[in-house]
């Protein structure tokens, strides 16, 4: 029998045929919605539940907390409830109703927050770290915990050396944690140190604003036009690759 913690990675890579054509490069993508939980996320949940679990964080019957917007809550409940533990997910009111039922179905407990700012301590992460204090329960903290980069570098990472039998020359991929893009660039750079690799965010990303600004803010929420330099991460990602396959 094969669990849901088994099921999670070795994911196939999809050759995209007409976008390959289209633009001249060999394009692939990593089919991540066929982990048990639906995301990349799973990686991230397991990475986290198996480092605990060695440190002797976790105990069996042990409640976990994460903060999180829905798919890393999705990929604890489904793995950490399988295996025992009780998952409890803090998170912002405004997101799609079926994340919260998905998670719910899945036996999670969750308790939804209003959408404040993050120096706010009704933020969903400081309430997070906050129930995990006032009840002693293992607080995931994927923003901060290593496991999930070291997770992605074993594995994703690993994977997509192999699938692409070592001709993998450039790496675009999203952030939220960065947990995905620093640990599988971390491999794959040690495969190759020329890989080139593309931090892919939406327009206005937080994270663009804080490398070439120094400051943290998502200028789209504020206003499309708010800051002409935090638009350029779009542009930035289509020039690279222009530039080497046109
Ligand atoms: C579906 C999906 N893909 C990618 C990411 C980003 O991954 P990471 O946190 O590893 O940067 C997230 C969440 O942040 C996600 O939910």
């Amino acid at each position: 029998m094969t669990t849901l913690w088994d099921a999670v990675g070795n994911t196939p890579l999809l050759g995209l045929a007409s976008l390959s054509k289209r633009t001249g490069c060999e394009l692939f993508a990593k089919a991540e919605f066929m982990n048990p939980g639906g995301s990349i996320k799973d990686r991230a949940a397991k990475g986290m539940i198996r480092d605990a679990e060695a440190k002797g964080l976790l105990k069996p019957g042990a409640t976990i907390v994460e903060g999180t917007a829905g798919n890393t809550g999705i990929g604890l409940a489904v793995l950490g409830i399988e295996r025992g533990y009780r998952v409890v997910v803090t998170m912002p009111d405004n997101q799609a109703r079926e994340k919260y039922e998905y998670l719910e179905a899945m036996g999670a407990d969750v308790r939804k927050v209003p959408v404040v700012p993050f120096a706010n301590p009704g933020h969903f992460y400081h309430q997070a770290k906050a129930l995990s204090e006032q009840h002693g329960w293992f607080w995931a903290n994927q923003f901060e915990n290593p496991a999930t980069g070291d997770f992605h570098a074993e594995t994703t990472g690993k994977e997509i050396w192999e699938q692409t039998e070592g001709r993998v020359d450039v790496l675009v991929s999203s952030v939220g944690t960065g947990g995905t893009l620093g640990g599988v660039s971390r491999y794959l750079k040690e495969k190759n140190p020329k890989l080139e690799v593309v931090l892919l965010d939406p327009l206005g990303s937080g994270l663009y604003c804080h490398v070439t600004e120094g400051k943290v803010e998502a200028a789209a929420r504020r206003s499309p036009r708010a800051s002409a330099s935090c638009a350029s991460p779009r542009t930035s990602a289509v020039r690279a690759s222009t530039r080497r396959c046109g």
